[in-house]
């Protein structure tokens, strides 16, 4: 277990933008950056990262949370796995509480999933052990030899070999502790009922790692041509290992893909590797099968640029065809290199060295219509039927293009390519589009209407409360308190004699009343109580709390697109200067509409009760009562006006 200590030490260090920037491109605008949301797809950017806050939010899908949560939900990791990833990442050094279980209890608690994650490691460091340590290993590391992978390749792919004999890695798995269940769903016992029998023997293995580096399942690769056998074994897909959102080398090629703001595809395990080996560190690969939309939006994330290398085979050519227009769809650029036949990326850098090879990718180098074109344009010089195939081929192509301008420089240069006028072709790229985009339109057209109804309702409830004489409703009132809780609590009073935190002259200004609204109640509460044990809290504590509801909640209040106190003071023209300055307009005004709400609700109960009463004194104590509420109310109508009218200073 990880102590309370260190995790605080690593919420306090974690940077939201640093740990989403990781995953997703973001651009500055204004305090905060913006970036295409990880967790739906979407083309025009609303995944807000607020580093001020520490934390990010999505505007569309309604995502959000701090660092801690992004690497949960993002990359799945469990809550211990996620602390102690950015522990790693901020070099803190984790100190584990004293009442530390024996490893065998520690295994059992792990839930499935870290659970075969760290089966997955387990296996892996005894892959490579093998291969390097034992005898019988040997075979495994002369392989790789043969093909020229260094030893810190090796090391750094964390290849090893599975040895041969049915059980070696499941016998000493279970001997260590771990559950036989475990290591089938983790994919390294075969599957069969009541088998122990290792799922990987005698061959070669290349470990699958995701986005953060962790081995979610293995390539056994056999080290004899052998007709009947498979080239590759792979693992199932299990818990922690969807195939189609994996991209093999992704781990290691994220920052440099990043940086040259381009993506290699390759179609194997050991092309990435020998790209890398060779310094070009910008390329994965899908393994084997064509690219998925998954696939293509983890490349998203880093550049629009996929440039994909494939052999000179027809084989070859045809993968490479394969997945360009899903490329194209997500509205990224694809560009395609041929490799000279019979070379793949392995095979053709080892050949030509890495100057030569990347020259030879920067001049053959294609886009999709020039590489359609090159490939079939002798046929299609010699026969009108084929040339109108192609020109529909491209046609279709173009009209997946998202983007208008990229669109109209396809068609120009198709128009020339073709010698055919541009014209024509937008009528047919539009006429596809129009086809192709009907359903899809109709969807998009809904999710529209569906945001816009939201904008409406927000609209409505801010001009609600604009209309002080009728206060909102309660929950409206309630949420103003929470967010200023949140936002200013431990700030400082500012020109009272003596100076307290805002949560105290809040928690004093509303004494006697409570909050009703359920959800709202459970942070008041924590605030309260908190409070009275003598904790003031800046609002990272709650962004990043343990209490899932609380932490949600408090993320959602503080990153509404505007506040609806904002609203109240640009409808009044007080200039919204620096938080600051507004602080304390904002902190009073909230607090007197509060006020002023509960002031309303008791005068109109007296009044019932004035109507209903029967003995005159109980009347006329109440109509005392009134008379004070009257006068109550009157004061906070004025000191609103006072609020809202008195000119920013
Ligand atoms: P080498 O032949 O060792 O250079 O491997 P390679 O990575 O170049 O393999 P190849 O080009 O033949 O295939 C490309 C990718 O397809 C491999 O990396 C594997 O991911 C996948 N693949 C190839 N053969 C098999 C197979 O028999 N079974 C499975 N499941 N996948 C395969
Ligand atoms: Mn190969």
């Amino acid at each position: 277990m990880i102590s309370k200590p260190t995790i605080q030490k690593i919420i306090e260090e974690a940077r939201v933008e640093d740990v989403v920037g990781e995953f997703v491109t973001l651009k500055k605008r204004g305090a905060n950056l913006l970036g295409l949301c990880p967790f739906h797809n979407e083309k025009t950017p609303s995944f807000n990262v607020n580093p001020a806050r520490n934390i990010y939010k999505c505007f569309g899908c309604g995502k959000a949370g701090g660092p801690l949560q992004f690497l949960m939900d993002y990359q799945q990791l469990t809550y211990p796995d996620a602390l102690r990833y950015l522990a790693k990442k901020y070099n803190i050094e984790i100190e584990e509480t004293r009442d530390e279980t024996d490893q065998k209890e520690q295994i059992e608690k792990q839930n499935l999933t870290e659970s075969i994650y760290i089966a997955n490691a387990y296996a892996q460091k005894f892959f490579t052990g093998y291969m390097f340590n034992n005898e019988a290993g040997a075979v495994g590391l002369a392989y790789f030899k043969e093909r020229g992978f260094l030893d810190k390749t090796i090391e750094k792919f964390q290849l090893g070999y599975a040895p041969d004999g049915g059980d070696v890695l499941t016998k000493k798995m279970l001997k260590e502790g771990y559950q036989l269940d475990i290591l089938k769903k983790a994919g390294l016992t075969s599957p069969k009922e009541g088998s122990t029998y290792d799922f990987f023997r005698n061959r070669v293995m290349f470990p699958i790692h995701n986005m953060t580096g962790k081995v979610v399942a293995y390539g056994g690769r056999i080290m004899v041509k052998d007709e009947k056998a498979p080239k590759y074994v792979n693992t199932a897909e299990s818990e922690v290992y969807q195939k189609s959102k994996i991209l093999y080398g992704g781990f290691f090629a994220k920052n440099e893909i990043r940086k040259k703001d381009e993506c290699l595809m390759v179609e194997g395990y050991t092309d990435v590797i020998s790209l890398h080996q060779s310094g070009i560190e910008n390329a994965v690969s899908s393994s084997g099968t064509s690219l998925t939309v998954e696939q293509i939006r983890l490349i998203k994330r880093m550049t629009p640029n996929i440039t994909m290398l494939y052999d000179g085979d027809a084989a070859g050519i045809k993968a490479a065809l394969r997945g360009t227009d899903l490329i194209l769809e997500e509205g990224m650029n694809v560009r395609i290199v041929v490799l000279p036949s019979p070379e793949d990326p392995d095979s053709y850098v080892k050949k030509v060295g890495t100057d030569a090879f990347q020259k030879y990718i920067q001049e053959n180098k294609k886009d999709l219509i020039l590489f359609k074109t090159s490939l079939f344009a002798a046929e299609a010089k010699t026969d009108p039927i084929k040339k109108a195939e192609l020109i529909r081929d491209i046609v279709d192509s173009i009209a997946k293009i998202p983007d208008t301008i990229q669109r109209s420089v396809y068609v120009k240069e198709s128009s020339q390519l073709f010698d055919m006028s541009e014209q024509i072709l937008i009528t047919e790229v539009n006429k596809a589009r129009r086809k192709k985009q009907g359903e899809q339109h109709k969807e998009e057209e809904k999710q529209q209407q569906r945001e816009e109804v939201k904008k409406d309702e927000l609209t409505a409830a801010a001009h609600k409360q604009e209309v002080f004489e009728n206060p909102t409703n309660l929950p409206v009132l309630e949420h103003d308190i929470i967010r200023i809780l949140l936002e200013f609590g431990s700030w400082k009073t500012q020109g009272e004699e003596n100076e307290i935190p805002v949560v105290q002259y809040v928690l004093d200004e509303l004494e006697g009343s409570d909050v009703e609204t359920p959800k709202y109640k459970v942070i008041y509460e924590l605030i309260k109580k908190e409070f009275a044990d003598g904790r003031v809290h800046d609002e990272a504590f709650f962004t990043a709390n343990d209490d899932e509801q609380v932490r949600n909640l408090a993320i959602d209040i503080l990153t509404q697109p505007y506040t609806l106190s904002d609203n109240w003071w640009i409808k009044y023209k007080v200039a919204v200067a620096e938080k600051k300055d507004r602080f304390v307009k904002d902190i009073h005004s909230t607090i007197i509409r509060f006020k002023q709400f509960r002031n309303i609700a008791e005068l109109r109960k007296v009044e019932k009760l004035i109507k209903d009463a029967k003995d005159d004194g109980e009347l006329f104590k109440l109509i005392k009562l009134h008379k004070l509420l009257i006068e109550q109310k009157k004061e906070f109508a004025r000191t609103i006006g006072n609020v809202i009218y008195r000119p920013a200073t």
